[in-house]
């Protein structure tokens, strides 16, 4: 099994003042390419931090983080934004679209960041990106005409767009109504039975069960960490969507 994400004693605290708030203290998780590993916990518990910093988008304090086996903790910043953008998609509870971009623009972004030119070729691949999301029909929408499953769906096509190793989601559905967030959950099934490794933070337990792997944290470190079966293969059913 190809280790996909290595953190050891991985510590963030964030200085308040006099105050010191250990939002991490501690945490060592090792990810293999192709688990659905949701991440639990109380609020405040410490998710979104250690999503972040799974992420690249903030250091740790103390600690160890090895992605796709390159130690990146130390690493400078334009090296971080590379690596970033070639191993990881994110996809946010708030989607983050841009008003004024189209369904399509909206799925060229990263390229814009990676500042690669946008082609006839990127923008036939950004069109299969929302295809695949079942927005065939949506491409000229912009965000304001779009449900928010649909915004969602944009949101997970664009984090695709480069092809990422991990997608890293903190709480993709917790704006979502049940029925839609069973759509996007069984989209980021489909993604990971593709091969896709899929890091998710949520706070509802029905959202949890679609995972192989829940682990729970609690002030900053990781109480429980349990296998899953996918609910929908404990009743015998296959996804479809
Ligand atoms: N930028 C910051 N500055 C200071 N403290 C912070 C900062 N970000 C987070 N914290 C603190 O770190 C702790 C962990 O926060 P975090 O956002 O990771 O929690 P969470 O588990 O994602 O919670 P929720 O379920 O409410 O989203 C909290 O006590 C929070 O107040
Ligand atoms: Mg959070």
């Amino acid at each position: 099994m190809t280790t996909v994400v290595r953190i050891i004693d991985l510590i963030k605290y964030y200085e308040l003042g006099s105050v010191l708030v250990k939002a991490l203290d501690g945490v060592s998780l090792t990810v293999h390419e192709g688990e659905f590993v949701a991440l639990m916990g109380p609020s405040g518990s410490g998710k979104s931090t250690l999503l972040n910093l799974l992420g690249c988008l903030d250091r740790p304090t103390y600690g160890h983080y090895y992605l796709a086996g390159q130690d990146v903790a130390g690493m400078p910043d334009d090296q971080l934004s590379d690596i970033r953008s070639r191993f990881l998609g994110f996809i946010f509870q708030q989607y983050n679209l841009l008003a004024q971009y189209t369904v399509v623009e909206n799925i060229e972004v990263p390229l814009l960041y990676q500042e690669r030119r946008l082609t006839e070729e990127t923008r036939q691949r950004c069109i299969e990106l929302a295809e695949l999301v079942g927005l065939g029909q949506r491409l000229d929408h912009r965000p304001m005409q779009l449900s928010g499953g649909q915004q969602q769906r944009v949101a997970i096509a664009r984090a695709l767009v480069n092809d990422p190793q991990v997608i890293l989601a903190d709480e993709p559905t917790g704006n979502l109504d049940t029925r839609t967030s069973e759509e996007i959950m069984q989209l980021l099934t489909r993604l990971n039975q593709a091969g896709k490794t899929i890091i998710m933070v949520t706070h509802e337990n029905d959202i949890a069960s679609w995972a192989k792997r829940v682990v729970r944290m609690r002030d900053g470190i990781v109480e429980t960490d349990e296998l899953n079966t996918p609910h929908w293969l404990r009743d015998g059913a296959t996804v479809s969507a």
